[in-house]
């Protein structure tokens, strides 16, 4: 078997894993698991926030509004998306689609740690705060720190991380929709750097921290 249909089996694997999850609360309202879509072999991985309404509907993540404006700055930059891989911090839709809660993000973060295992990305683009934060490892928010390339390392994998406005958040400000559009320009050089010179792990993490980032780190 090839890398990548081995990479697509263990991903669908840890998909029909996760649909059962009862990790946190969430589980009780969801209608489904919004697990992630795109492709298994992605260098380019997107992580946005939480599902909402649509995307807890259809199963899918950004299948609204903010989604069909994150396929437009896609094609921007001559992508489908099925080029790249989207998903979520967490993969259940909040009531209300309010903030995610910590323990929620608590509970998640595992899953979101495989899929990037998994997936082994370039490039992981945070949208929005919660991922930024999150991946980050640090508290700084997205207006501080949205079109800035800083090495991480997420479990056992080294990546670019790239911060960018969440899409939901620009769609009705024209000023940060500007922004979002010229911090996309940048995606594809960023890509090819980071494909071109890979970030290297010499000091590969545990896969999974005992406790979770976002606790050790006290973000929320
Ligand atoms: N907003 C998100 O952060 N994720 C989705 O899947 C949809 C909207």
């Amino acid at each position: 078997m090839d890398d990548a249909v081995e990479r697509a089996a263990a991903l669908r694997e840890y998909a029909e894993q996760t649909a059962s999850c009862t990790k946190c609360a969430l589980a009780g309202g969801r209608t489904q698991v919004v697990f992630g879509s795109g492709s298994p072999d992605a260098d380019l991985m997107f992580v946005g926030e939480a599902p909402g309404f649509h995307e807890d509907q259809q199963g899918v993540p950004f299948v609204g509004q903010a989604g069909k404006l994150l396929d437009r700055l896609l094609g921007g930059i001559g992508l489908t998306r099925a080029d790249v891989y989207v998903g979520n911090v967490i993969k259940c839709r909040p009531p209300g689609n309010r903030d995610p809660l910590p323990d929620e993000i608590a509970a998640c973060e595992p899953h979101l740690f495989r899929q990037i295992e998994l997936i082994e990305p370039r490039v992981v683009a945070t949208l929005g705060n919660f991922a930024t934060k999150l991946l980050s490892g640090r508290p700084a928010g997205i207006t501080r720190v949205h079109g800035h390339e800083q090495e991480v390392t997420l479990g056992s994998r080294t990546v670019l991380l790239y911060p960018l406005y969440h899409p939901a958040a620009a769609l009705y400000t024209p000023s940060m929709l500007k922004v979002l559009e010229e911090d996309f320009a940048r995606i594809p050089e960023i890509l090819e750097r980071a494909i071109e010179s890979p970030v290297v792990n010499d000091d590969p993490a545990p896969v999974i921290e005992a406790e979770p980032e976002s606790v050790q780190l006290g973000l929320f």
